[in-house]
């Protein structure tokens, strides 16, 4: 079904990414692949579907579930989770690493102690056999392990010669910090790797999906309302299924319109609120850009004249530098502009 709201993970219900997806299994020879995007592109779909279609042994680690100060233990948690998951397709090979335990259908690792195993230890050990391994939402490794991780990831890229990585992104500018694309000291400096794009959903595909999506509940949706449905979430696909949802089930236009800046709304709010874990004075900014861009200051004199207002006090321009650098690594915005309309329409609510 094309407005099953849970990321795909077969091939009959993604649409339109065929391109992407066979780009993708084209480059799963490579050591390292990226699938980047904004929020809500359909990363996650991409990947499972394209995991699904190449039947290669895989593991999946969904980064998003690490806390911010993650340490080793909520890793090798993670990472035993996963491994948990594919024990059907790699138990032979798990069970013969010293400090790996299996346990009918759960796989336990040692994160400290005699039997401790590191990330490239496993990583030789599964490279036994042809395995991806896969990483959702990869940036948010970033941290106190991040360099740990990345050394590993190196050497599995140098030696073990059956593994590809693959790594999803919503924040893609902390993502290529992750792999340190302009860090010459990252372990992953200079190393090629391959990215997929995942772009918006053209106006006209954008009609197609909804169409479809209709048409699979039987239900005929007036014309004009998809045409301003589809206007209003500019191609993205999680929009596009969420609205498909509410309206099968009986909301109008104009509830699913706020049903979607509420959401959107949190998710600033959110971001907000974890800035303030830093300092209350840097989060109020983060407000009051967010809020400025979203009044149309989109150039750099306009934006600092509406930051100092709303501020009330002076703030030097490299604070302000510093937001829109982090904004922007955050895939929140380009250019003095949101990348999602959702949230340009959310951020003018703050
Ligand atoms: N090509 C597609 N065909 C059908 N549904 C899609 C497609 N792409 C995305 N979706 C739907 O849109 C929603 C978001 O997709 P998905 O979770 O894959 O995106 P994402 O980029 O990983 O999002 P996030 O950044 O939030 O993790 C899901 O409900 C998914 O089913
Ligand atoms: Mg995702």
């Amino acid at each position: 079904m094309l407005f099953d709201e849970r990321p795909k993970t077969e091939k009959k219900d993604l649409f339109d990414r065929e391109k992407e997806l066979n780009e993708t299994i084209s480059n799963l020879h490579r050591p390292l692949v990226l699938l980047t995007g904004v929020r809500r592109i359909g990363k996650t779909s991409l990947l499972l579907v394209t995991l699904n279609e190449t039947r290669v042994p895989f593991i999946l680690i969904d980064a998003r579930k690490l806390k911010q100060n993650y340490g080793l233990k909520d890793l090798y948690m993670l990472i035993s989770e996963s491994l948990s998951s594919s024990i059907d397709k790699l138990g032979d090979i798990l069970k013969k690493i010293r400090g790996v335990e299996i346990f009918g259908i759960s796989v336990e690792l040692s994160w400290k102690g005699r039997k401790y195993v590191s990330l490239s230890d496993l990583f030789d050990h599964l490279n036994e056999k042809r395995v991806i391994i896969a990483i959702d939402e990869a940036q948010k490794l970033r941290g106190p392990l991040s360099k740990e991780i990345k050394e590993s990831i190196a050497h599995a890229y140098d030696y073990d010669r059956r593994l590809t990585f693959v790594l999803t992104g919503s924040e893609v500018g902390l993502l290529y910090d992750f792999i340190g694309r302009e860090n010459e000291k990252s372990p992953l400096y200079g190393r090629y790797y391959h990215e997929i794009k995942v772009n918006r959903f053209s106006k006209n595909e954008s009609i197609d999906f909804l169409k479809k999506g209709f048409n699979e509940y039987n239900r005929k949706i007036n014309d004009n309302i998809i045409e301003e449905v589809v206007d209003f979430f500019d191609g993205i696909p999680g929009w596009l299924t969420l609205a498909g949802n509410y309206l099968v089930s009986g909301k109008s236009f104009e509830e699913v319109k706020e049903i979607s800046i509420k959401i959107a709304l949190n998710e600033i709010i959110n971001l907000i609120e974890n800035k303030k874990k830093v300092s209350e004075i840097a989060a109020k900014r983060y407000r009051h850009v967010l809020k400025c861009i979203s009044e149309g200051a989109n150039n750099w004199s306009s934006l600092y004249e509406c930051l100092i207002r709303k501020d009330g006090s002076t703030v030097s321009s490299s604070v302000l530098h510093n937001i829109l650098y982090q904004l922007e690594n955050m895939s929140i915005i380009s250019e003095y502009k949101f990348l999602d309309s959702i949230y340009e329409k959310a951020a003018a609510k703050l």
